[in-house]
């Protein structure tokens, strides 16, 4: 009971500053009667952000030009909880709101699409946002609408919400499915299984024709351990022709992440192949800091960050890499690639 009176005395005197600033900036304050009160049942989205759904909640209903009412001061202050998110209001031009209305709704505006939503005027340029190197790569990315680049529309179908808190969070930051994820790789499954989910559906296998998509690979046909991928669900024999890097935290039995292995966004390599080794989150030091690249169909060097052989040649990324008995060539995909887990094949990944 006592929370609940501390809250509404809080509401009440934001409501109050909101009425005094829309005073000073309009000739006409429109929203400083009864219906301020309905502030405190605002509506909020999934993740908790209150959103913009009516004239009667909102008196800036349907305007664009946020900052007139909102200065910065003001959306700092608001947004404390991620200072880097405060300041990268200010580093944008005060009418690109974009991303006001993809955390807070449309506000009633007309003809708003993902596009409207300006994700990339933040995330690709460093100096706003620190990550903006993951949207780099250009041979491979998640290009979900098909229009050659991965853009605003493409971000929101996996992010369709986030609170740019400064760190992923599996409940906030992701588009759900019905059940709540278990870690990365249970949201990459839930559209690489085949069934479109979200409406996308991945194409089908470069190199295995006992299978359609990954999630079978990777957990084994109707939940058949022995048919899936020993990166996956099924634990390994043990290694022949080498064995993990000294100091790297993998073992045999278990499970790899997607993440490890791949990049989300953006990749120099082919299939979103990783360009650095800190992606692998439980290599040793030399390898975490080693770069990655792809040439043709010869993965060594992301092999090289997990497996090495004590005798095996210096890799390109300075690591060693597995020695196989001569005659083995380097198109590693003739013996290894997702499925490859199953049948005849059994154990090369
Ligand atoms: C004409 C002044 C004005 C403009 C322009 C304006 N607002 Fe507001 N906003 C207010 C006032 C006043 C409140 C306090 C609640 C109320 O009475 O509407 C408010 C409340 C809010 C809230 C809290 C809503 C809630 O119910 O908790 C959000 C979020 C918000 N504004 C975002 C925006 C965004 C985003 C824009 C631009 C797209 C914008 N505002 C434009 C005046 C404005
Ligand atoms: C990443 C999501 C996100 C973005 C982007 C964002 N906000 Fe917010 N905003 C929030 C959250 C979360 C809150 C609630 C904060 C709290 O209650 O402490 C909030 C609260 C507010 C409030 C006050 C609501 C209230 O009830 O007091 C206003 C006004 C507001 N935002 C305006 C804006 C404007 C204007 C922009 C664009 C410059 C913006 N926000 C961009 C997440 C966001
Ligand atoms: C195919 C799904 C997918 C798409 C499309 C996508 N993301 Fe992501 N995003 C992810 C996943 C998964 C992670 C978490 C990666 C991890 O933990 O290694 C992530 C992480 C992030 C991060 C945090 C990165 C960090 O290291 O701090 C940001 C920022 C981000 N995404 C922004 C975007 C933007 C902007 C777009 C559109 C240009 C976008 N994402 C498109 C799935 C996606
Ligand atoms: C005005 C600049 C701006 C815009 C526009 C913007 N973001 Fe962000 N975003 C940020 C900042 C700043 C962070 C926090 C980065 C940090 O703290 O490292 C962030 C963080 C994120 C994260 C990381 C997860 C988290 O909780 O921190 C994701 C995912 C993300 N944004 C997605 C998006 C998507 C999707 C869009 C478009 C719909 C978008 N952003 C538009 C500035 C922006
Ligand atoms: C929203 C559904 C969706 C999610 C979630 C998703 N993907 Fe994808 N993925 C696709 C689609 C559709 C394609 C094919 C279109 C493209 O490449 O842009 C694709 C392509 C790929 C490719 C490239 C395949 C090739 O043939 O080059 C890789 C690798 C990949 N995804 C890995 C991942 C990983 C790892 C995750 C989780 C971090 C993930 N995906 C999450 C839908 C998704
Ligand atoms: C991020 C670390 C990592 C990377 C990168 C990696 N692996 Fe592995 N690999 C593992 C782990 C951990 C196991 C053991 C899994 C188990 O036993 O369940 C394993 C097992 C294997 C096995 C089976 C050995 C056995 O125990 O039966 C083969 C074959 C293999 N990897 C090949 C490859 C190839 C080829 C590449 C490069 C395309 C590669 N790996 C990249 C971590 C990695
Ligand atoms: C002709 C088939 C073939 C080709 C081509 C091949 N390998 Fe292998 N590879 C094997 C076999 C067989 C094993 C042993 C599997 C086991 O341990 O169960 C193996 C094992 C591995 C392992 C795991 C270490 C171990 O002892 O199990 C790695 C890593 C590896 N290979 C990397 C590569 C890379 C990188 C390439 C391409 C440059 C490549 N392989 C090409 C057949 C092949
Ligand atoms: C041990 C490293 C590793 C892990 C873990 C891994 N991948 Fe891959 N992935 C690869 C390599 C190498 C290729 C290229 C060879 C191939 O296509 O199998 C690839 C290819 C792919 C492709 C393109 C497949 C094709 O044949 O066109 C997709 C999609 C993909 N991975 C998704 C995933 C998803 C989703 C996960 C997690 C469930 C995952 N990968 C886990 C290394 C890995």
């Amino acid at each position: 009971m006592n929370n609940y009176r501390v809250i509404k005395r809080g509401e009440s005197v934001r409501v109050f500053i909101y009425c005094i600033v829309s005073l000073m900036v309009l000739a006409s304050a429109v929203a400083c009667g009864s219906n301020s009160s309905s502030n405190s049942s605002a509506q909020k989205n999934i993740i908790g952000i209150p959103q913009l759904t009516d004239s009667k909640s909102h008196s800036g209903w349907e305007r664009e030009d946020c900052s007139l009412c909102h200065p910065s001061a003001q959306l700092d202050k608001i947004h404390d909880y991620n200072p880097a998110l405060a300041s990268s209001f200010r580093k944008v031009d005060a009418s690109d709101t974009g991303a006001c209305l993809y955390c807070h709704g449309t506000n009633g505006i007309k003809g708003i699409t993902a596009e409207s939503y300006q994700c990339t005027l933040c995330h690709a340029n460093p100096s706003i946002v620190a990550s903006a190197g993951l949207f780099g790569g250009h041979t491979t990315m998640h290009d979900l609408d098909g229009n050659g680049k991965i853009g605003n529309s493409d971000c929101v179908v996996c992010h369709q919400y986030t609170d740019m808190n400064g760190s992923i969070s599996l409940t906030r930051d992701f588009r759900q499915s019905s059940a709540a994820y278990g870690d990365i790789s249970a949201f990459c499954l839930n559209c690489h299984d085949g069934n479109g989910a979200f409406g996308k559906t991945p194409p089908a296998l470069a190199f295995d024709a006992d299978f359609t998509n990954i999630y079978d690979t990777f957990k084994g046909l109707f939940g058949n351990t022995f048919t899936a991928d020993i990166h996956g669900a099924k634990d390994g024999m043990g290694q022949s022709f080498g064995q993990f890097r000294p100091g790297s935290g993998y073992t045999s039995g278990m499970e790899v992440s997607c993440t490890h292995c791949h990049d989300v966004h953006t990749s120099d390599n082919t299939y979103l192949i990783t360009q650095s080794g800190d992606s692998a989150a439980l290599a040793d030091g030399t390898a975490l800091n080693a770069p990655v690249s792809v040439v043709g169909n010869n993965f060594t060097e992301l092999c090289a960050l997990c497996h090495m052989s004590p005798d095996g040649a210096i890799t390109g990324n300075g690591l060693q890499e597995v020695t196989h008995p001569s005659g083995y060539d380097s198109n590693c995909t003739n013996c290894h690639y997702h499925g490859a887990g199953y049948g005849d094949k059994t154990n090369l990944f």
